[in-house]
This record gives structure tokens, C-alpha cells and sequence, in this order.
């Protein structure tokens, strides 16, 4: 019914089995609504284990609201945070954070989607002005959405900035996992250290449906304890959320939903999986002359220019993004279910092209 392969989006695979097992499983007998099933309360736990004690989580329908309502939660109208120019929030939300929330987006240029310190000093101006809105937070996405990554000592001295300017970091974990792996790490505070609040993705990281708001610092303890009602009025409180939590059990815990220790939480394979094969098309890339890599591979995603004679076919091959339509710059991104067999086929198709024009 579908292709069978493709490098459109993550959000373009189909899910492991161990998610839908987890939605069967979520599947019997009545269960309370919003929030209060024993699926949705075990999830609550786990949060708690990877994220800290103080953690407060809720599950919402989307990515985008998780973002939007997590700005509402936190600021007020006549806010503004500083975004990279590069961020979902900035480009991919069709307004919604400034008709939703109200406030205003600051964009900073970021080529490689990734905010500095010392670009974004220079627009904490007017404090205390009426006439201005105000700087209150910084929003990040790691990985960004060109597939690179803040490294631990970015990061630091981000999360450092925020709190000595008194501003709240929020961190778009749209492929959070995708980080880790990355990182090399297992330990989500260590990935989110200095982060007031956190959208923690679901669909790109293999799920059906559902993502995650986690309030993960003391001071945000307030805007924590008001999202419900935030979520609410701004429609996005789930019911059955048994589902999603059964999801994000099957994804993040390290037990499968019949309490059974896994050998690994099953996020370290699939998000291995996706950056292995975004390695690996990379390196076959890499070694043709006509094409161009433009970012650096430090997530699942590849940005390449192509010739543009040759993007009908190779999309025609393998579905993928024109990312930049004036450059020809393309995003190809790899899932937990991209295979060898995929990458490999899509190279031969390169190479031939590259062959034929005498290009490679
Ligand atoms: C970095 C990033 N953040 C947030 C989202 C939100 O996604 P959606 O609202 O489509 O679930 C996406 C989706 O592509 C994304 O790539």
C-alpha cells in the first residue's frame, strides 16, 4: 500500500512491533481517562527515574503543541524568546506560538540551527522597558532540525546563560533519543541539564501518536502545577491516555509492559538504527564529486545539494525533501526502520546518475 522505503521523514515509518504490541496490550477492559490509568501512572514513574523527582509530565496530541504550550505555560504576552532562525517553532509552526501563546519569537541566525551564547547576548536589551517586549527564555532543539547537535559543553554554557539572565531554556526533544545515542549516553538528566522545560518527542521516535510536556526544574514548578489547565483550555488534553503511555512505556522503559526486564530500553536500538544508516549514507555521499554535503551528520539526517537534473529520479527512487528550494539543498532522514539494503540501492542510483553525466 506504501513505499517501502523512503527518506522523506522519520514520521514517514511505520512503527516496531513493540509499539503496537504495547497498543494491544493497552487494549482491554476500562481503564480511567486523563491521566489517571495505572499506564499513564507507571509512565509518571518512569519519568520520574529518567528525569529526576521533580519531574511533571503531560501527554499531549503533537509536537507543535507540545512547543506552543509550553511557551504559554511559561511566559506571557509580552515575551519574547530567542529562537534560531533554523527551528521548527520559527519555520514549521505556521504562527501558531505567536496566535496561540501571543508573545514574540526572536529569530537569530543559526546556519547550523544551533544558538551561541554570544549571539544571543546582544538582544537582551531594554530591560524593564515598557515599550519592549521582554527576553524571558531560550528555546533550543537537540538535535536541531539540520541534524547537528549542542555538544555537553554547549549546552552547559547555554543552560549557564539562561540562569544567570534569569531566562527559562526550553528544549524542543522532538528526537530527543536521536541525542542520546549520539551522546552516548543513557542518562536523560545529563542530556537535559539546566532545561526548565522539555517538548519530548513521540512520533519521530517511533510512536503512533502522542508527545510529552516535562516540567524538569524546581523553579518551573508553578507553570508545571497550571499546564493542565493551559492544556485544557487549548484542546490538547488527551482521554485514553493509556495509549500514549504505552507507547512511551515501550519506547523508554526498561521493563516491557508486562514488568519483564529488557535486556536495553528499546529507544537505544531504533535511534542506533536511524543514525547507523544516516552514517552510512553519508559516507557513500561523501564519496561522489557532484554531490555536496552542507551539514554535519550528528543526528539521522543528511543534507546534500544535489545537481538539480538529477533530483526527479533519485525522488522518484526514494522519496525526500527539497529542504531549500533556491540552493537545491536536500534533507534525506533515516528512521529505525531504514535498512542497509535501502542506502545502498539509493547509492547505486547516485553513482549511475553520476556516471551517465560524467560527474562522479
Ligand atoms: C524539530 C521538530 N519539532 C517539532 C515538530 C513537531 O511536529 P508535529 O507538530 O508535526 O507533531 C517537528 C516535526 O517535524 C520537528 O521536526
Amino acid at each position: 500500500m506504501f513505499a517501502s522505503r523512503g527518506f522523506g521523514s522519520d514520521n514517514h515509518s511505520g512503527v516496531p512491533d513493540a509499539v503496537w504490541q504495547a497498543l494491544q496490550c493497552a487494549n482491554s477492559g476500562f481503564a480511567p481517562a486523563y491521566g489517571t490509568d495505572q499506564l499513564t501512572q507507571r509512565c509518571d514513574e518512569m519519568w520520574r527515574k529518567l528525569f529526576g523527582p521533580e519531574t511533571k509530565a503531560y501527554f499531549v496530541f503533537n509536537g507543535t503543541a507540545a512547543n506552543v504550550l509550553s511557551l504559554a505555560a511559561l511566559l506571557r504576552s509580552h515575551h519574547s524568546v530567542l529562537v534560531s532562525s533554523m527551528s521548527h517553532l520559527h519555520v514549521d509552526e505556521c504562527g501558531a506560538p505567536e496566535r496561540v501563546w501571543g508573545g514574540k519569537l526572536l529569530a537569530i541566525e543559526a546556519l547550523d540551527g544551533k544558538l551561541r551564547v554570544d549571539d544571543l547576548r546582544p538582544h537582551l536589551i531594554r530591560k524593564g522597558d515598557q515599550h519592549h517586549s521582554q527576553v524571558k527564555a531560550v528555546s533550543i532543539t537537540q538535535p536541531t532540525e539540520v541534524g547537528t547537535l549542542y555538544s555537553r559543553a554547549e549546552l552547559r554554557e547555554l543552560a549557564e546563560f539562561c540562569q544567570s539572565e534569569g531566562l527559562w531554556l526550553h528544549m524542543d526533544g522532538a528526537r530527543l533519543v536521536v541525542a542520546a545515542h549520539r551522546w552516548g549516553t543513557e542518562n536523560f538528566r545529563e542530556l537535559t541539564e539546566g532545561v526548565d522545560v522539555l517538548s519530548f518527542g513521540g512520533t519521530k521516535n517511533a510512536l503512533v501518536f502522542g508527545e510529552a510536556v516535562l516540567f524538569l526544574s524546581p523553579t518551573s514548578r508553578q507553570a508545571a502545577n497550571e499546564f493542565a489547565f493551559v492544556r485544557k483550555q487549548l484542546m490538547q488534553l488527551p482521554s485514553k491516555t493509556r495509549f500514549i503511555a504505552a507507547q512511551f512505556l515501550a519506547l523508554l522503559d526498561d521493563k516491557d509492559l508486562l514488568g519483564q526486564p529488557l535486556s536495553r530500553p528499546n529507544w537505544t536500538t531504533w535511534a542506533g538504527q536511524a543514525c547507523s544508516m544516516a552514517d552510512r549514507l553519508r559516507e557513500g555521499l561523501e564519496k561522489i564529486n557532484a554531490v555536496r554535503i552542507t551539514q554535519k551528520t550528528q543526528a539521522n539526517s543528511v543534507f546534500a545539494v544535489f545537481p538539480r537534473a538529477w533530483i526527479k529520479a533519485l525522488r522518484d527512487h526514494t522519496f525526500f525533501y527539497v529542504w531549500d528550494e533556491s540552493s537545491f539543498e536536500c534533507r534525506l532522514m533515516c528512521s529505525w526502520s531504514t535498512q542497509s539494503q535501502h542506502i545502498d540501492e539509493f547509492l547505486d542510483t547516485v553513482r549511475r546518475l553520476a556516471e551517465t553525466n560524467n560527474e562522479g
